[in-house]
């Protein structure tokens, strides 16, 4: 199919270059800056830049609206007066739903949210984790086959989802890897008081969340946890409060160690009084110091 894109970011130029890739026509891009365009061309290895809207919905049969969020409903409205009946537009938003893209459906487009459930810090990475993943799919009923069609291009999996479902799914995102990141920061900055170095724990740290995440593949959270709480070690847990310093961390290690607290009874391992123990230190407020 010829693709167009608008928006040439992180996740614009990755699924352009895997278009490509799957033979699919890459038109071009317009975005918010030459400069992004012309690293867009050349990240992907063909394809023109287009000075304006009406340009690029002149040559392209699927234009992706690959701008961050925000922009999405704006720039549809700035393009639909140029779309015509046969053309297909997506955007690729976890939270948004077809609703953004309104106004090229009263142009008589079919329509569709078409979301990666990866993490693209780059566009390099983009192109090396993207195959293989799932898309979440919310689209008109005429745009369902060539979504589907598109992301299996991708050698991804398609998962159609309800417009009312989509924040669920994309909070849920967000925890798992965003939320991931700075729970990884914040541990990586305990070896601050440490003789390891930073490379070093990070590469002992990466280690260690690579494996429970296979764990919690292959186990579900019940059976993968482990740790002085699933133990009900009370003595660690108060160490473990003494020594942080930071007041978000102490925050962090409090409220997901109830949460902690909670599975680890529904695993059963943990005594009752060992359990009432540690809630009464992860509720207590104060200073462990
Ligand atoms: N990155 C991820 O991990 C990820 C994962 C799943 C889904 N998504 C979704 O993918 C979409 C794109 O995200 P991204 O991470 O690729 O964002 P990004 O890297 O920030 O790229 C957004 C691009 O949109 C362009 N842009 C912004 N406003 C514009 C406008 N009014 N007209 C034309 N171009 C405009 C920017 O242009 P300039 O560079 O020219 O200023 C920028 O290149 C979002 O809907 C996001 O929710 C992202």
């Amino acid at each position: 199919m010829k693709i167009g894109f608008v928006g040439a970011g992180r996740v614009g130029k990755s699924l352009a270059f895997l278009f490509k890739r799957a033979k699919h026509e890459v038109i071009g891009v317009y975005s918010r800056t030459q400069n992004s365009c012309n690293e867009f061309t050349k990240f992907v290895g063909n394809g023109k830049t287009f000075e304006n809207l009406k340009e690029l919905a002149k040559e392209c049969e699927v234009v992706f609206i690959t701008t961050n969020d925000d922009s999405i409903q704006q720039v549809c409205e700035g393009l639909s007066p140029y779309l015509s009946s046969e053309q297909f537009v997506f955007h690729c938003s976890g939270l948004l739903t077809t609703q953004a893209l309104t106004s090229a459906k009263a142009k008589g487009c079919e329509v569709g949210a078409m979301h990666p459930i990866q993490s693209i810090p780059n566009p390099h990475y983009g192109i090396m984790n993207l195959p293989h993943s799932y898309f979440d799919i919310q689209c008109s009923p005429g745009a369902e086959l060539v979504a589907e069609r598109l992301v299996k291009d991708l050698k991804c999996t398609p998962i159609k989802i309800l417009p009312e479902e989509k924040v669920y799914n994309h909070l849920a995102s967000c925890m798992v890897s965003n939320y991931q990141v700075s729970l990884f920061d914040a541990a990586l900055k305990l070896y601050e008081n440490t003789s390891i170095s930073k490379d070093l724990a990070s590469q002992m740290l990466s280690h260690l969340s690579k494996q429970t995440v296979i764990n919690l593949e292959n186990l579900g959270p019940l059976r993968a946890l482990t740790g002085p709480i699933m133990r009900g070690d009370v003595g660690t847990v108060k160490k473990h409060l003494k020594s942080i310093k930071d007041d978000n961390v102490m925050i962090l290690y409090q409220k997901v160690g109830l949460i902690l607290l909670k599975l680890a009874e529904q695993r059963g391992r943990i005594k009752k009084k060992q359990a009432e123990q540690i809630k009464n230190l992860l509720e207590n407020t104060d200073k462990h110091g």
